[in-house]
């Protein structure tokens, strides 16, 4: 099960007291986390959520082993499998692996003794539900009747509750015969729980099924845009922050994910991406490939310019220099490193023989370790980290690296994040920069990958700030 499964399974729980939730896996360590307190993830909110549904008064929200029997009992079945860039084979390195959807499907169509509605939820190539209903068709008993509907999801890390309890939209998509509207039908029933009908949409199998891809990839697009724009801005004076508020005030481009930064990372957008190159030039669409390719590519290039940059100020070289990384995640408010920037930054700096002490306060030791290696230093504090360092470089937009003024919005979201069993307890406090320009070593540099800090406070303090998409002072 893809770890978001059992985040959206307990928003479902919690909003429909009468509906039994049971979400299986084949882990069976990923199981037992979730029926304890120390959650497979961290996500502000979840563990409360889950200990409602799943503890409460009214139980409704079980996690279990018995995947035959949870299949033979439900009604309606969410398929939340991981589905990954292929490793090997056709497609390899591009293509997702349908191979756990798969042999889920095969596990349904096994057991099943009455009719079901299937839900796709992971993210799929287009047309996958056909191929779906055609293994349910071929492989099923006689006589059990299967609907197959697709209802991606959109939440995002950190703000997954938040997410499903307020979507812009819930998408479904069905097969346009009275089967599949009935069937998506079942399916606004769970959703309306709590949702207004008006923003719950049904629409053909198919395109729901590339809606999903296709949202990523535009994301993606507007954060390899506005970062390209970073670099004409690094280069001429113009200020990254500048240029994307004003174009962000036109309401048709409007101001959503357009922040610069270090680079784009998460499991979806490179891997949606990618998978939408292999579509395309399966179907002969060699130019469209190359046109979202370019987004992967602009995404890779900021990473490095990046560290380049690092390098050039640093005297263009980092040999046996002592760094400090703030923030290993690939994003504030999630536990989740995948694709993070940091790993190419840190693994690039690492290769270049700089000494790297990292501080996150939610990446886990272990995860960091197995993602570039043991030659870098965990630290359990961001001072511990900055001890000595000649620069500090900012790769998570945590808020407790910000040297701006609290707002009330984050003082509340702080509220909701912790403290939670099993995480480093999230309620910190802000870094305290005087104290950090008193143990760094001289240039004490600032590298700001996420343009949080306010430049002119820090170099007050004597630090030389470099941000993304703003001249350098060198
Ligand atoms: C994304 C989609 O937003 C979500 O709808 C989908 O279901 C899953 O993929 P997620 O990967 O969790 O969600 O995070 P998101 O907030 O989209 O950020 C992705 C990456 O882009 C992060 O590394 C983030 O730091 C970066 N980013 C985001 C920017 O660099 N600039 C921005 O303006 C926004």
């Amino acid at each position: 099960m893809c770890i978001y499964g059992g985040t959206t399974c307990a928003v479902i729980a919690s909003n429909n007291p009468e509906v039994v939730v049971t979400v299986v896996d084949l882990n069976a360590e990923r199981i037992k986390a979730w029926s304890s307190d120390e959650l497979p993830i961290y996500e502000p909110g979840l563990l409360h959520l889950v200990k409602k549904a799943r503890d409460g008064a009214r139980r409704n929200l079980f996690f279990s082993k018995s995947i035959s029997s949870a299949i033979i009992e439900a009604d309606l079945i969410f398929m939340c499998v991981n589905t990954p860039t292929k490793q090997t084979g056709p497609g390899a390195g591009q293509a997702l692996e349908l191979d756990y959807l798969e042999g889920a499907i095969r596990r349904i169509a096994e057991v099943a003794q009455n009719d079901k509605i299937i839900v796709e939820k992971s993210t799929v190539p287009c047309r996958t539900a056909e191929t779906i209903r055609e293994i349910l068709d071929t492989t099923g008993r006689p006589g059990v009747k299967f609907s197959v509907l697709s209802n991606p999801e959109f939440l995002a890390a950190g703000t997954a509750i938040a997410d499903l309890l307020q979507p812009d939209r819930v998408l479904i998509g069905c097969s346009k015969t009275p089967d599949g509207y009935s069937a998506a039908g079942a399916l606004a029933d769970v959703y309306a729980a709590w949702m207004p009908r008006d923003r719950i949409i049904t629409i053909n199998l198919f395109s729901a099924e590339l809606t999903k891809l296709a949202a990523n990839a535009l994301l993606a697009q507007r954060i390899s845009s506005i970062n390209s724009l970073s670099a004409i801005c690094e280069a001429t004076g113009a200020d990254i922050e500048e240029v994307t508020y004003a174009c962000g005030l036109d309401s048709r481009i409007g101001p959503s994910m357009f922040k610069a930064s270090v680079g784009f990372g998460g499991s979806c957008f490179k891997k949606d991406i990618l998978s939408l190159c292999y579509i395309s030039e399966f179907l002969g669409l060699a130019e469209v490939s190359a046109y979202w390719k370019s987004v992967i590519d602009i995404n890779e290039y900021q990473k490095d310019k990046f560290t380049s940059r690092i390098v050039s100020c640093l005297g263009n070289t980092v040999t046996k220099k002592k760094l400090a990384v703030l923030g290993f995640t690939f994003k504030k408010d999630t536990d989740d490193t995948r694709e993070s920037a940091a790993i190419s930054v840190v693994s690039r700096l690492v290769a270049e023989g700089a000494h790297v002490s990292i501080y996150d306060p939610c990446a886990k030791t272990d995860q960091i370790w197995r993602d570039i290696g043991t030659y870098v230093t965990v630290c359990e504090s961001a001072y511990e980290a900055c001890m000595n360092a000649q620069a500090v470089i900012i790769l998570t937009e945590w808020d407790e690296f910000n040297n701006r003024v609290t707002t009330d919005a984050q003082r509340s979201s702080d509220r909701l994040r912790g403290p939670q069993p099993g995480f480093v307890n999230l309620i910190r406090s802000k870094l305290d920069w005087p104290l950090v320009a008193d143990i760094m070593c001289p240039p004490k540099y600032v590298f700001d990958g996420r343009n949080v800090v306010d430049a002119g406070k820090l170099e007050e303090l004597g630090f030389r700030v470099e941000c993304v998409g703003k001249p350098s002072m060198s």
